[in-house]
């Protein structure tokens, strides 16, 4: 697909929609929105989020997960997190994670949480613009929204109707396709929300016997597109089997990603900010 079908495509579908964004949720204040984005599915978007998340919180930040993957929830599991986020006059409190990421998503509404979610683009929408409106986030530096994988309307969805700063990308060696990533990279700018950059997830692996770097797909893909594309690329994630386990159990947040910081870093720098003036709650 050229660049060009690709923009009158999303810019068609954008008009259609005509949403207008949301301000500050009542009561609340939110400091920066992030979202997580990637071409494709399965690529680690959740797990990401949810690292991206645990970092920012340990580094003494306050910080939630918005899971806008609304008919595929994965945040409550990774963190082990499950029963009714519950009412308070006329919001909803989020779950909060053992580090104190506060969390809400669909699948705490869900019976069983791998209950399938078969609602259709509005009502999806509704549920965007719930948990902005209706939850009672607090004060909150960051914001990370999971988003649903692909171009499609509900990613569409949730960057036309929340302030999001900026976007991560995140993609693998393995599923580089340059045209699908282009297109994602597109569908941000055109809704005019800048992508701060790509995440590069299962990059290598280390060998358990001598530690060393396999690269079974190459070290350049990655690096080659975001020069390509002029995005940089801020950092890259193992594969890793304890990523899997430890969001498998529940424990995804004891997992170490610490250069994921850099997202809240160069969130803050964009706004014209040093990193540790501004910072609320920061343990020095
Ligand atoms: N770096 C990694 N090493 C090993 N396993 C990983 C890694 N990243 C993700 N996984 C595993 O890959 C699977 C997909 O990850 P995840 O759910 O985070 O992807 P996603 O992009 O959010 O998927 P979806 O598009 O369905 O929302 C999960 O089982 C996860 O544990
Ligand atoms: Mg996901
Ligand atoms: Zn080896």
């Amino acid at each position: 697909m050229t660049s060009k079908a690709t923009r009158e495509e999303i810019e068609a579908r954008t008009q259609e929609r005509g949403l207008t964004k949301l301000g500050q949720p009542p009561e609340s204040t939110i400091r920066y929105v992030v979202a997580v984005m990637s071409g494709k599915g399965g690529v680690g978007k959740s797990s990401v989020s949810a690292l991206l998340a645990s970092e920012i919180a340990r580094a003494g930040y306050q910080v939630g997960i918005l899971d806008a993957d609304i008919t595929g929830p994965s945040i409550p599991r990774l963190f082990g997190l499950s029963g009714t986020p519950p009412v308070v006059g006329s919001y909803f409190l989020p779950e909060k994670s053992k580090l104190g990421v506060r969390v809400m998503s669909v699948g705490f509404f869900l019976e069983h949480q791998d209950d399938p979610v078969i609602w259709r683009g509005p009502l999806i929408g509704g549920a965007i613009k719930q948990f902005w409106t209706d939850v009672l986030w607090g004060d909150l530096d960051y914001l990370v929204v999971d988003l649903p994988p692909g171009t499609g309307d509900a990613p569409l969805t949730v960057l036309q109707l929340l302030p999001v700063d900026a976007v991560v990308m995140v993609t693998t060696p393995q599923t580089l396709a340059l045209n699908i990533v282009k297109k994602a990279v597109t569908m941000a700018q055109l809704l005019q929300v800048s992508v701060l950059g790509f995440i590069e997830n299962m990059a290598y692996i280390t060998c358990p016997g001598c530690g060393k770097r396999i690269e079974p797909f190459g070290g350049e893909r990655v690096q080659e597109a975001s020069s390509y594309l002029g995005v940089p690329l801020i950092g890259s994630l193992p594969m890793d089997p304890r990523i899997s386990t430890l969001g498998d159990e529940g424990r995804i947040e004891e997992y170490r990603a610490e250069f994921l910081l850099e997202v809240a870093h160069m969130l803050e720098r964009r706004n014209g900010n040093t990193s540790n003036e501004t910072v609320r709650g920061h343990e020095t």
